[in-house]
């Protein structure tokens, strides 16, 4: 076995060829990053063409190398969290040798197809918040609660959601809750710091560019009752000029007939959290039994600034145990939108593990002068949050 190995890495280093442009190069690019870096998308810049390529190959190089890019490190055993797949070895070692041996254009192919935007289905819905947020021009990334009046005639089941931002480079992360208090009445438009701290069981999913959208596995949805509005978070990033925060939500939706099966959520951690100044490694871990098979469609963590990194593992009951959900390096200002591709199926007896690191060390020791307090749970700017939120629906009906 060990032979191999080795005898395929000295073969693949010695036959390897040059790589270019078009044959290797491009195809990685419009696999695992056009999504995002197309022109007028959700990227500060276009890699559609060589040129644009080529002018940012020592940034790509590092950026792939350092796994900045593509920017997900959500993991699942159990199936796709996010439209891109880290790189694998071979395209990072392509990639690396196509920059040191000088960004060979090689023989020109067919144009990469431009990004098509995804298009409205006849029939949905289309929602807009009732304020038009302003997203200023620089400074740190910021969220703000907006109002989406919707007031449905009848009881409805929402089965999946688009956000069309119109800066689309402006908006990193959009979730989507029902207003079950009518908070966006009371409170209007508010900055939430990262969690509008309304009941997991309002939610009904979140939105990233570039990440799976979310949808409810067939014949189910979540309930939206007569009446009822909704209201979203919103993840904003400074863009260096003053963008026009708007955006248009576009629901598909079905009467609620009581046949279908409605979504739930399961939160797994604590409101019951200090985490000592100082105090470098702390693990917060909570453990469920599943009572009944299920199949989970999405999770949305709620964490901060100190928090490091977020697993939730599940032991089955056949012994095997599976990584459900893994962000290796957690980045508040980079959250996306955890949606299985397809929803994944967890039987009864299973035993989830949900465990959130934090990191309470001064960062700050450049500056003497700067203290990190002990941090406690809260909704403040400085406070933290432990939640890993599992949005499930009830298998076998
Ligand atoms: C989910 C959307 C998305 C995908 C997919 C994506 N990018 Fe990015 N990329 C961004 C955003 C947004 C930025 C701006 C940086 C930021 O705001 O953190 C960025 C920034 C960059 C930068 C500039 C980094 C810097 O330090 O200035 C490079 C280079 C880059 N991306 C390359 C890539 C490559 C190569 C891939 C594919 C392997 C990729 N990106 C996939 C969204 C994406």
């Amino acid at each position: 076995m060990i032979t191999e190995i080795v005898s395929g890495l000295v073969s693949g280093l010695v036959q390897g060829h040059s790589p270019t442009y078009y044959q290797d190069i491009r195809p990685i690019l419009a696999d695992k990053c056009i999504v995002c870096h197309y022109e007028g998308g959700p990227s500060p810049f276009s890699l559609e063409t060589f040129d644009l390529v080529r002018r940012r190959a020592a940034l790509i190089q590092t950026v792939a190398m350092t796994n900045v890019m593509p920017p997900t490190d959500a993991l699942s055993d159990l199936g796709r969290i996010a439209k891109q797949d880290a790189l694998t070895s071979e395209e990072l070692i392509a990639i690396q040798k196509w920059v040191r041996q000088g960004t060979q254009k090689g023989e020109e192919g067919e144009a990469v197809e431009p990004r098509q935007q995804a298009e409205r289905v006849d029939g949905t819905l289309l929602l807009r918040p009732t304020v038009a947020a302003k997203v200023r021009s620089s400074g740190a990334p910021f969220w703000l609660s907006l109002r989406i009046p919707w007031s449905p005639k009848e009881d409805t089941l929402v089965k999946s959601f688009v956000i069309r931002p119109r800066a689309p480079f402006a908006v990193r992360q959009v979730l989507l809750a029902r207003d079950d208090y009518e908070l966006g009445a009371k409170r209007g438009a508010f900055e939430t710091y990262g969690s509008m701290g309304i009941d997991a069981n309002a939610f009904i999913g979140a939105w990233s560019p570039g990440y799976f959208d979310w949808h409810a596995p067939g014949g189910s949805g979540v309930l939206v009752r007569k009446g009822q509005n909704l209201i979203a978070q919103v993840l904003y990033v400074p863009t260096g000029k003053e963008e026009d925060g708007g955006f248009d939500l576009d629901l598909s939706t079905e009467k609620a007939a009581g046949s279908q099966r409605i979504a739930r959520w399961m939160s797994m951690g604590t409101t019951q959290l200090t985490i000592p100044w100082r105090l470098e490694f702390q693990t917060f871990s909570f453990t469920r039994r599943l009572s009944r098979d299920v199949v989970v469609s999405a999770i949305v963590p709620e964490a901060r600034a100190i928090a490091t990194q977020i697993r939730l593992t599940a032991a089955l009951p056949s012994g095997e145990s599976k990584t459900v959900f893994k962000i290796g390096s957690w980045d508040r200002n980079w959250m996306g939108a955890y949606n299985f591709e397809h929803a994944v199926k967890l039987p009864k007896g299973t035993i989830l593990k949900a465990e959130i690191d934090y990191d309470n060390a001064d960062h700050s020791s450049f500056d003497p002068n700067v203290k990190t307090p002990t941090v406690h749970y809260g909704l403040g700017p400085n406070d933290e949050m432990c939640w890993v939120h599992i949005q499930y629906f009830e298998s076998g009906r």
